[in-house]
This record gives structure tokens, C-alpha cells and sequence, in this order.
């Protein structure tokens, strides 16, 4: 049998063989894209395809650790409900037989085409290519190899091509580090998606490896979103191990670009990547993890899975700040209104549920959730803090954000394992993960403001 129908096989087999372990972890999110088993990291293949929307992802189904990847795939008509279809790429090739590592897809010709990295290890060299494989019908890759080499001046950590088409010309954007161990995005261009040329560093200037970058126009702006490796914490930012952020720029005049702003002020976002829809509007999903992190404080682990991915967040720039929203289909999560009204209360809430506070009236004021997660707002020195255990010790750790002049609402989605709170309608957004004790059930609100609380649909 062909290595690719091997891998398949076993993949399917270890659904089957952990699906009930799995299912029954009371962590498991119930409307978060999570792995069917294994290790998920970061969101890939991001499109809209005649109407369905289709979302790659990496996945190790055979371990709950990093490995030689496969690309996952779902599907979904509405960004609600998720349809797990058959898996997309397996590592069976020459030049992919240690990871179909990330990348994007983009519609030609009828055909929808993957463009990703094949990552190679012999006795522990990486070898790295810039792959295609494409499909007629949207769920049966053919790969097509090899498309792009890695050029001079640049360490095989090259990886993660975007593609996408502006004014009848192709562009890709790699993540790079170059050889005197600098981190940066180059592009290449071309005519008709097979031939490609190198065009040199698009940006640099900070940490020794860029990963995941994407690019694209928003609001009258040219953005450039990456994941740089090797920043130093400095204050309230850069806090987590690699971070994921955007800066903002003309590229037509070569870049100039601005102060680097992180996406995401949680504890866990990484690997961003966006796509414009069919209604127009630039939908990003990140990955709800950070590599290198201590995974083995993951209590999912044993249980055989870990990880998964944002909810869905339609992007706009405003005032040169990127507002990430919850897409509006998600408000069709929402099963019952459990509570509307005002002041300070402790409530018993659902493990996957919606909390809306507006109308804030008080200066300073918390919402602690499950006794384990507390969104404090400070309206004098206009801070956010979000504070929770370290996995690792339980003790008390935080990360702090800094909202432009009011405080409008926050916005909670709860999903068992994760928390995604939103500030402003999207001005700061705090991501991470929570390993709540599943017997405390109830959220606590220290504010003056009206609460709206939801319970939400299971999806998964
Ligand atoms: C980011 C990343 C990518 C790589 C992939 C491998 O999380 O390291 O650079 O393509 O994950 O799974």
C-alpha cells in the first residue's frame, strides 16, 4: 500500500481507538475547533471556496506533542457548524516526510490549490520546500511537489508561504531567518502561480525567526501579521513566550513599517491567518496555544488531546489599530438567555457560555470566572488584567492591556478549557487557555454595569 493510504489508515485508527476518551474529557471545548485526537497547532488553508468555507489545520494525530504534521481539514457553510472532512495532506512524501507544515490556499482556475511547507529531517538536518497540491472538488489533494527552493542567504527555518492575487499578479509571503540568525519575511511574485520570483526581505529587523506571516489590505492600509521569535518581555508587552502580531505599512513603497502591535494580550495565541470572505470581510482564526510551552502541565494530555483553535474574528483597522470581532454567526450559538440584569452578583453559569457587560458605570470593578480566571478593569489608568494560575506552580500570573479612552463592554466566550474575552468590541482581546476546577460553577461580578449571560449550543 502507498504510504500516504498507510498514514491515512493509522490516523483513523487513532480517532477510533481514543474517540471516547476524548469526548469524555469534561475540558473538551464544545463550540472551539479542537484535534479529533492528538496535537492541533496552527490554523492553515483559510478560504472561502464557492460559498463553503474551508479551514486546514496542523495536526499529530498519533501523539499530544509536536511531530511530523498532517494537515486536517473541515469545512462549514455558515462558521457555526464545522464538518470534519477527510484528511487533506499526510507526510508521505520525499519532501514533506517530516511535516506538511503550515500554509495558505487560494482559488485558480477552478482548483482549489495548497501551498505549504514540506519539512525534512535527516539525522537531524532540516531541508526545507515550498509545496503545492491542488483539488478539483475541495476535499482530494493531488501534491504537485516541490515549487520553490530555499534561496541563498536564509536558514532552512523557511516556512509558512501565504499566497494571494493583487491586480492579476500572484505574491507569497514566507517566514524566514537568514543566516546571521535574523528573523524576516521575504516575497516572491509570479505571473501564473508556477513560476516564482524571489524578490527579497519584505521586513526584519527583530528576533531570530518570523513565523506564519500573512498580508493583506485592510481598511485603506497594507497589513503585515507574523509571529516573531525572540522578543524580550518589555513592560506589559511581549509577555509570552513567542508572540503574534502586525505592523502597518505601504508595501507598494517598500515597507516603511510601523511600531510592532500584539494581536492578542492573553496567555495563548499564536500563528494567525485571515482571508477575505464573500461578503468582503477579513476573517482571521489563530491557534489557542503557544509553541515550546510547558505542555506537560496540560491536564488534556492525558486524555490524548491538546490544544485548538480561536473562534472565528472579523478584522477592521481603525485609528491604525487592528479590532478583532467575534463574526456575527456566532451570536446563533446563543441557546438561552440566562440572565439580564444590573449590579454586582454571583452566578452559577455554564461550561460553555457568553457574557456581555455594558453600560459600566463604576470606575473599577472584576468579573472572576470558575474561581480560577479574573478580568479586572481599571477606568482611571485604563487597564485590563486578566490574571489566572501558572500551570506549572498555580502561582498567580497576569497580562495587562491598555484600552484608548472608554470602557464600553466586555465580551466573554467560555468554552470548558478556553476563555476569549473581548474589550471595546474588539480593541484589546485577551486569549487563553483555563483548567478550571470543573466542581465551581459560578462567575462572580464585582462591577457596576448590566450583565448579559448566555448559555451556548454544543457544536463539536
Ligand atoms: C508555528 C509553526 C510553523 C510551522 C508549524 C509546524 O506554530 O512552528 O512555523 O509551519 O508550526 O507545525
Amino acid at each position: 500500500m502507498e504510504k500516504d493510504q498507510v498514514l491515512r489508515q493509522k490516523a483513523q485508527q487513532e480517532v477510533e481507538k481514543h474517540q471516547e476518551t476524548v469526548t469524555c474529557d469534561p475540558y473538551l471545548p464544545s463550540y472551539h475547533i479542537a484535534p479529533p485526537v492528538g496535537l492541533i497547532n496552527d490554523p492553515n488553508g483559510w478560504i472561502q471556496w464557492n460559498g463553503t468555507y474551508h479551514l486546514f489545520y496542523q495536526w499529530m494525530p498519533f501523539k499530544t506533542e509536536h511531530g511530523a504534521k498532517f494537515w486536517g481539514h473541515l469545512s462549514s457553510a455558515n462558521l457555526v457548524d464545522w464538518k470534519q472532512e477527510p484528511i487533506a495532506l499526510t507526510p508521505s512524501a520525499w519532501f514533506d516526510k517530516d511535516g506538511c507544515y503550515s500554509g495558505s490556499a487560494i482559488s485558480h482556475d477552478g482548483q482549489l490549490k495548497l501551498f505549504y511547507t514540506g519539512n525534512v529531517k535527516n539525522n537531524d538536518i532540516r531541508e526545507t520546500y515550498q509545496c503545492l497540491a491542488t483539488s478539483t472538488d475541495g476535499i482530494h489533494f493531488d501534491k504537485k511537489g516541490v515549487q520553490i527552493e530555499l534561496p541563498d542567504g536564509f536558514t532552512a527555518h523557511f516556512r509558512d508561504p501565504k499566497v494571494w492575487e493583487q491586480d492579476g499578479k500572484f505574491y507569497m509571503v514566507i517566514g524566514a531567518q537568514t543566516v546571521e540568525q535574523k528573523g524576516s519575511v521575504v516575497w516572491y511574485e509570479s505571473n501564473n502561480l508556477q513560476d516564482w520570483e524571489f524578490q527579497g526581505i519584505l521586513a526584519d529587523g527583530f528576533g531570530y525567526m518570523w513565523e506564519c506571516p500573512d498580508f493583506f489590505p485592510l481598511n485603506g492600509e497594507d497589513v503585515l501579521l507574523f509571529s516573531p521569535q525572540g522578543l524580550e518581555a518589555d513592560g506589559i508587552h511581549y509577555r509570552n513566550l513567542f508572540q503574534s502580531g502586525y505592523v502597518i505599512g505601504n508595501w507598494k513603497e517598500r515597507f516603511e513599517f510601523g511600531y510592532f502591535t500584539e494581536l492578542d494580550r492573553g496567555f495563548e495565541f499564536y500563528a494567525p491567518q485571515t482571508t477575505l470572505d464573500e461578503k468582503g470581510r477579513r476573517l482571521l482564526f489563530g491557534w489557542i496555544g503557544v509553541p515550546d510551552q510547558k505542555e506537560e502541565y496540560h491536564p488534556t494530555k492525558k486524555n490524548q488531546w491538546i490544544h485548538q483553535l480561536t473562534l472565528p474574528r472579523e478584522l477592521e483597522l481603525k485609528n491604525g489599530k487592528i479590532y478583532q470581532k467575534p463574526v456575527e454567526e456566532l451570536t446563533d450559538l446563543r441557546d438561552e438567555l440566562l440572565v439580564n440584569e444590573y449590579g454586582p452578583m454571583t452566578k452559577m453559569i455554564p461550561r460553555a457560555s457568553e457574557i456581555i457587560l455594558d453600560e459600566i458605570t463604576g470606575k473599577k470593578g472584576y468579573i472572576t470566572i470558575f474561581d480560577y480566571a479574573t478580568i479586572d478593569f481599571n477606568k482611571t489608568n485604563r487597564t485590563i488584567t486578566l490574571t489566572r494560575p501558572a500551570f506549572d506552580n498555580s502561582e498567580k500570573e497576569e497580562r495587562v492591556g491598555i484600552f484608548e479612552s472608554k470602557l464600553n463592554n466586555i465580551r466573554i466566550f467560555i468554552d470548558h478549557s478556553s476563555l476569549e474575552v473581548f474589550i471595546n468590541d474588539g480593541e484589546l482581546v485577551f486569549t487563553s487557555r483555563m483548567f478550571a476546577d470543573t466542581s465551581i460553577a459560578t462567575v462572580e461580578v464585582q462591577a457596576q454595569g448590566k450583565l448579559s449571560l448566555w448559555s451556548l449550543k454544543q457544536k463539536f
